[in-house]
């Protein structure tokens, strides 16, 4: 696949098959995102991938925290769309206004159903700074990140990132003591 290609064809996934997703297949992206450039080649980011058992237990604790109205509260603090500068206000407006078009007036019910079921995600990587990160390796995670979203479709697997898989940052794999049965649950250097 050209990078045109996985660029142009790469759109945010709401509803994802039950395909699983094989260890090698991580791996694979993984191990070509972390080519990506970083500050003084310091590589910050860290990976922390979660499937199976592990991953099913996430999905049951955000939903019951979800459905008890449960505030979110996530690593990166949250910012409300009217501090954007006005134009990106009016990028916000326009996406959010061609939604029905695309999905129909049902919309808000059939995305809040679901984000409740975390988009059915087979595969959830988390992925983290060490504390007290510089500044810049925030842009080093943007470019890692991409990175994954492009290997990915490039192995034929469709990507969401969202707000909504890390609304509790209690819940994110690194925070929680999960077994480490059936699901995988490592960490990447
Ligand atoms: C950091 C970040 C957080 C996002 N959070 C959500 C989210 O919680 N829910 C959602 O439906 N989409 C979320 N999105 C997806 C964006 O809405 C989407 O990327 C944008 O509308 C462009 O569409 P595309 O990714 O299909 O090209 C998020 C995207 C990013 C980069």
């Amino acid at each position: 696949m050209k990078v045109e290609e996985a660029i142009t064809q790469r759109h945010s996934t709401r509803a994802f098959t039950d395909q699983k997703i094989s260890e090698d297949k991580i791996r694979k992206i993984i191990s070509l995102a972390q080519l990506a450039p970083s500050w003084v080649n310091s590589q910050p980011a860290h990976v922390y991938a979660a499937t199976g058992t592990t991953l099913e237990l996430i999905r049951q604790r955000q939903a019951n925290a979800v459905r008890t109205g449960a505030a979110s509260k996530t690593e990166v603090p949250t910012v409300s769309r009217s501090s954007f500068p006005k134009e990106k206000q009016d990028n916000m407006a326009k996406w959010y206004a061609s939604i029905p078009d695309a999905i129909g007036s049902e919309w808000q019910k059939y995305n809040n159903d679901a984000a409740l079921k975390l988009y059915n995600a087979q595969l959830i990587l988390y992925l983290t700074l060490p504390k007290n990160h510089a500044e810049w390796s925030m842009f080093d995670l943007g470019l890692f990140a991409d990175n994954i979203l492009l290997a990915a479709k490039e192995q034929g697997l469709d990507s969401m990132t969202a707000y909504y898989l890390v609304m509790y940052r209690k819940y994110c794999v690194r925070r929680c003591q999960f077994p480490r049965t059936n699901g995988l649950s490592w960490e990447l250097h």
